[in-house]
C-alpha cells in the first residue's frame, strides 16, 4: 500500500525537482497499456515512463532496438489514458532521433501531439546534444538517459556494467553535466557503478533515475514486467521482484482450463 497517495496533484516536471531539493525519492515505472498504467498510477507512481523496453515485453524482441515511432504511439496514447496524477515519460525509439536535429524534434512532436505524454526520453550524450536541443526549443521536457543504453548494445556487444573504467566515467560525468546544462529535466543511469551514480547525483541539480545504479541517486527506476515477476528470464542482481504474478496467472489458467474440461464452469448461476 503506497503511502503517496493523500497528495493527487499533477507530477510535473517542476514538482520532480523540488522532490529532488528536499530529499524525497522519486518512484519511477514502466507501463505499456491502459489497465497496467491505471493500477500503477492509482497505487501512487510518480513517473510512468512508456519505455522501449516495450520492445521486448510486449513484442517479444530481443533487443529494443526493432520497435517503431507508431508503436511507442501506440503504447504511449494508451497509457496516457490511464493516468491521472504521474508524469508520464515516453521512449523516443532507435531510429526516430540519432539522424538528424530535424528528425528528433520531427518524432517528438508526434509523440506529444498524438499520445499527449508529458515528457520523452532520449538515449546518449554529447553525440546526441543537437537532437536534444532542437526538442527542448520545441518545448518538449527530455529525459536523458546514460550508462547502459540498450539501444546502442549492438556497439557494447554485452548487457554487463558501464563505466567501470576511468575514461568511460568521466565521459559519462560529463555528459550527465552537459544534459543538465542544456535543459534536461532528469536523467536515467542504468547499470553503471553505484559509487559513480552518487557522484553524478550530487554534482548535477537535476533529479537522477537509477537501474541498475544503487541508491546513491534520487529515485529509482524498474520494467514493470521484471518486478511483478511476469517475465522470470531476466534475473540481474540490481532487479528486486515485487511479485511472482507468472505462477498466479499460470495457476488461474490451469484452474479454468480444468473447469472448462471438467464441465465445472459455467455453472447454472454463471448463466442466462
Ligand atoms: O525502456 C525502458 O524500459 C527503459 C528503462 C530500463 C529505464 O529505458
Amino acid at each position: 500500500m503506497s503511502t503517496y497517495t493523500e497528495d493527487q496533484r499533477k507530477v510535473t516536471t517542476h514538482r520532480l525537482s523540488e522532490m529532488k531539493a528536499r530529499g524525497e525519492k522519486i518512484a519511477m515505472l514502466t507501463a505499456y497499456d491502459f489497465s497496467m498504467a491505471k493500477l500503477i498510477d492509482e497505487a501512487g507512481m510518480d513517473v510512468i515512463l512508456v519505455g522501449d523496453s516495450a520492445s521486448n515485453v510486449m513484442a517479444g524482441n530481443i533487443t529494443t532496438l526493432p520497435i517503431t515511432l507508431d508503436q511507442m504511439i501506440y503504447h504511449a496514447k494508451s497509457v496516457v489514458k490511464g493516468v491521472k496524477r504521474a508524469l508520464v515519460v515516453v521512449d523516443l525509439p532507435f531510429g526516430s532521433y540519432q539522424g538528424n536535429s530535424k528528425e528528433a524534434l520531427a518524432s517528438a512532436i508526434r509523440i506529444m501531439k498524438e499520445s499527449h505524454a508529458e515528457a520523452v526520453k532520449m538515449e546518449g550524450g554529447a553525440e546526441i546534444r543537437e537532437s536534444i536541443e532542437r526538442v527542448l526549443c520545441a518545448g518538449i521536457p527530455v529525459m536523458g538517459h546514460l550508462g547502459l543504453t540498450p539501444q546502442s548494445i549492438n556497439k557494447f556487444g554485452t548487457y554487463a556494467v558501464r563505466a567501470k573504467e576511468e575514461a568511460e566515467a568521466e565521459k559519462l560525468v560529463a555528459d550527465a553535466k552537459l544534459l543538465e546544462e542544456i535543459g534536461c529535466f532528469a536523467l536515467v543511469l542504468e547499470k553503471i557503478p553505484a559509487q559513480l551514480a552518487t557522484r553524478v547525483a550530487a554534482e548535477v541539480s537535476i533529479p537522477v533515475i537509477g537501474i541498475g545504479a544503487g541508491g546513491g541517486v534520487d529515485g529509482q527506476v524498474l520494467v514493470m514486467h521484471d518486478m511483478l515477476g511476469i517475465n522470470k528470464g531476466f534475473s540481474p542482481r540490481f532487479l528486486r521482484r515485487y511479485a511472482d504474478l507468472s505462477t498466479v496467472i499460470n495457476d488461474a489458467v490451469a484452474h479454468y482450463i480444468d473447469d472448462v474440461k471438467t464441465r465445472d464452469f459455467p455453472n447454472d448461476k454463471e448463466q442466462y
